[in-house]
Parts: C-alpha cells; structure tokens; sequence
C-alpha cells in the first residue's frame, strides 16, 4: 500500500517558511542598497584605490556625476571637482557624507549607490583633485565694475544682502557653480534655468527653484512674475518691478508655468568676449555665505 503523504499543513508550513525567508532576503538586499550615512567627523578607512576599484568609481562617476559635473569633474551646473580641495568635503567621510545624501536645498541629489560604490566614486573624486585647475583668463576686478555699472545686475541680483530680489542671489555663485556654467549663463540665460523637482516653492530662499509664471485673472488683468511660494489653492510672485502678488487660484482664468523660460537679458550682445571673461572672473569670486 503506498505511504499517503499529508501534503495540506505540511506545504502551507513550507510555503510561510520560504515567504519568510525570500522577504527577509528581499528586506536585506534593500538594506544593503540603502546606503548608511556617514555621522558627521567619523573617520573613514583608507578609500579604495586599486585598479578595478578606480575603474567603477570612474563608472559610477560617468552614469551618475558627469552629467552636472563635467565628464572629467570639470563642472558644469554642478561646481568643478577637479580642484585640489572641495570647500564642503575637506576630508574624506565629508565627501562620502555629500555624495551619500546630497546637499539638501540644492540640485545636488542623494545617492541610491551602495556603500561600497560611493566608497569608490569619493576615491575617484579625490583622484580628479589632482587634474590642474580650472582657469578664468578673465579680471575679477574689471568684471565687478560691469557688474556695478553697465551690466546693472544689481537690479536682479544679490550680493551679500545687496541689490534687487529678482534673480538668485549670487553671494555664493563661485562655490556653486563652474565658469562654465556662469558664462553660459551670461550668453544664454534661458539655456539652464535652475530648479529642482520641488512642484511647490516652500523655502523662498531656496536658489534654485526657479520659476516664471504668468496669471490672467478673471477680471482680464494679465500678470507675469517669479513665483515665491505656492500651494495647492494660492500663487505669490514678485513681478518684474518688484510687487508682491498673492492669488488664489481659484480665481484665475489661466495659470502658466514658464519651464526654461528665463526674464534675464542675454549679455552676449551688451559686452565684449573680453568683457564676459571679466565678469565670469568676477562671479568666479564670490564664494562667500548669503
Ligand atoms: C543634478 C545635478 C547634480 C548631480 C547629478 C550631482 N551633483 Fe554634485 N553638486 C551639484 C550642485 C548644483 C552642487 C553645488 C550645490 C550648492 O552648493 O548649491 C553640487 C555639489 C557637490 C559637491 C560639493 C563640492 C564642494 O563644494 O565641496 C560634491 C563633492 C559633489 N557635488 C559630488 C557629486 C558626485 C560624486 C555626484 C555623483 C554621484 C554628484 N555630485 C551628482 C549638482 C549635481
Ligand atoms: C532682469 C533681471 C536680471 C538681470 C538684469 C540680470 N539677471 Fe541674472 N538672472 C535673472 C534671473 C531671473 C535668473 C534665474 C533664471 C536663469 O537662470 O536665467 C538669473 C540667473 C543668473 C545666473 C545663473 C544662476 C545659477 O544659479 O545658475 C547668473 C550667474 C546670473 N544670472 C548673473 C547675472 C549677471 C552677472 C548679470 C549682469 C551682467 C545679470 N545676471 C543680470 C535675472 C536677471
């Protein structure tokens, strides 16, 4: 007589236990991807150098970095890393820390790579520190002038507390951004309008939410401004002659966001190539804090 095997119990017993242990898996290599943050001033191993190490670490770079910072770390929106020292990641669990969780309030994003992996993106990243630096033919000194004088930034601009609220204030633009980016933004100011992902402006001091919007009110009356703060039901933006506008949206015959667009001149046809060198040597120089 064959042995009556009593699958029922046995197999749902079988079943929860191989659940388990596939979530408990699954759980784990979520948690291996998650990467842990490094406490402020922690001391750090020595980062990974060999070889292979410096060949994914320069993979990671190129998927994950170039793309703001230039394929060889000579920047671009991002600031430029190859430089000697970075002023936010003077050592290396400082530098680990921003690549791992991004520098809050800025385009510069958290990390989804593992903890290994940003350990050897951080090495690459110091390895491009010892490329020469990013050099600015321009004068500082002549550029701050244009900027005073015949550029009239300070209409939109401020520098340390100065100027008009139009524009990003500028008071740190030289640790932000790379010359590259800044002459492009002289020559082109539409061509990489800041933002972020951020769908309504809650921090108003934030740079680089950046958005124009245009309103028609059912009363007709057209209005066009840099949006300050929004929230589902309420619109505030600042028009182009500095007053404040609070609406309700509710209100509106039309509400357009203007993506990419951007209310600053194009200086390329104000000053000189000479000219553009002095100012980018300017903004170059501002590397203080708002
Ligand atoms: C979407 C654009 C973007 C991407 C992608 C990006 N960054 Fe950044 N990064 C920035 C910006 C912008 C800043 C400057 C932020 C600020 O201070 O306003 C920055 C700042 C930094 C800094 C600080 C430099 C200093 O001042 O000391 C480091 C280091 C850095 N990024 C490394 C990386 C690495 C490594 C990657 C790839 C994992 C990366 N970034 C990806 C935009 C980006
Ligand atoms: C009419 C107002 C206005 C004037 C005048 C103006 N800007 Fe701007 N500027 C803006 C606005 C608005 C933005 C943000 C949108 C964008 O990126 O173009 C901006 C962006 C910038 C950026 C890019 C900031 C970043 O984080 O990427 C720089 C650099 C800049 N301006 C420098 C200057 C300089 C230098 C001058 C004078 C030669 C100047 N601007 C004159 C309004 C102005």
């Amino acid at each position: 007589m064959p042995r009556r095997l009593t699958p029922g119990p046995f197999t749902a017993a079988a079943v929860a236990t191989l659940l388990a242990v596939a979530l408990s898996l699954a759980l784990r290599a979520q948690e291996a991807h998650r990467p842990t943050p490094v406490a402020p001033g922690a001391v750090l191993g020595p980062l990974p150098t060999t070889p292979a190490d410096r060949a994914a670490g320069a993979a990671h770079f190129a998927a994950h970095c170039a793309f703001c910072h230039g394929p060889r770390g000579e920047g671009g929106k991002g600031p430029a890393l190859a430089v000697p020292t970075l002023p936010r990641a003077a050592d290396d669990a400082a530098l680990v820390r921003i690549i791992t969780l991004g520098l809050p309030g800025t385009e510069m994003p958290a990390s989804r790579l593992s903890a290994p992996e940003i350990a050897q993106l951080a090495a690459f990243v110091r390895a491009l520190g010892e490329l020469p630096l990013e050099t600015v033919s321009g004068d500082p000194a002549r550029g701050a002038q244009l900027y005073a004088g015949r550029g009239a930034c300070a209409t939109c601009h401020t520098v340390r507390g100065r100027g008009g609220p139009l524009g990003p204030d500028l008071t740190a633009i030289g640790r932000r951004r790379s010359a590259v980016h800044l002459r492009r933004a002289l020559l082109e100011p539409a061509a990489d309008v800041p933002q972020s992902s951020m769908p309504y402006r809650a921090d108003v001091s934030l740079p680089e939410n950046f958005l124009f919007v245009r309103v028609t009110t059912r009363d007709g009356r057209d209005l066009a401004g840099v949006r300050l703060n929004e929230d589902p039901f309420t619109l505030q933006f600042r028009d182009t002659d500095g007053r404040i506008h609070s609406v309700v949206k509710a209100d509106l015959a039309a509400l357009r966001k203007e993506r990419g667009y951007s209310p600053m001149p194009a200086y390329g046809a104000v000053f000189s190539p000479a000219e553009i060198d002095d100012l980018v040597a300017y903004l170059v120089s501002l590397r203080g804090t708002p």
